[in-house]
């Protein structure tokens, strides 16, 4: 018999950690990297991976896989609005340590499907983030001490693509890889 103990598992193994995002095509996650890189690098923090760049719509959190087929069928219902998301600061969140890249003016389309998304998940007994919705691009965690003022930029992410996404532990932090996703 091997008596070998099975490492504890953080989360039940039928569960998943997920979440809904916009998630970017590779030429969106090269500009990204060209125009905030250098930010993230000076911030004195840990740079988010290009791969993981991305704009949570809504954190769930451990969700039974029997319910991964839910979610699906509510990212199916959204529908995706023509419209962009202008990234044009580059914020120093003190209290969770994150260097982030906000919009001055998020287009109201965007926060009408983050509040569409939320509402759905909510009626159907998912968890959801009870703190007002602002989005952003997580550039680097760790971040303790004000970073060095970053150079004016500006990225325009035309919202095309929302996903449903995995978030799994490593030892180097977390990996995203998207389990769904849908286009306009
Ligand atoms: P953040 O980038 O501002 O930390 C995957 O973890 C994504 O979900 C991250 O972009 C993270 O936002 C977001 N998120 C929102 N609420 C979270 C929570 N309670 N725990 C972990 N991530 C959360």
């Amino acid at each position: 018999m091997n008596a070998t103990l099975a490492p504890i598992a953080k989360d039940e193994p039928s569960h998943r950690r997920v979440f809904f995002a916009l998630w970017p095509d590779a030429a969106l996650r090269t500009e990204l990297l060209a125009t905030f890189g250098a930010a993230a690098e000076g911030a004195g923090g840990r740079p988010v991976p290009a791969t993981n760049l991305h704009v949570t719509l809504e954190f769930l959190g451990a969700v039974a896989e029997a319910r991964q087929g839910e979610l699906e069928a509510l990212g199916e219902r959204i529908e995706i609005p023509a419209a962009e998301l202008v990234l044009d600061t580059v914020d120093w969140w003190p209290r969770p340590a994150l260097l982030a890249a906000g919009s001055r003016a998020p287009a109201q389309a965007l926060i009408d499907l983050q509040a569409a998304l939320r509402r759905l998940l909510a009626n159907a007994g998912f968890r959801v983030d009870a703190r007002a919705y602002r989005p952003h691009v997580t550039l680097a965690r760790k971040v303790t001490r004000q970073p060095p003022a970053a150079p004016l930029a500006r990225v325009s992410w035309p919202i095309r693509e929302l996903a449903l996404v995995e978030s799994l532990p490593g030892a180097d932090g977390s990996r995203y890889a998207p389990l769904a996703s849908w286009t306009r």
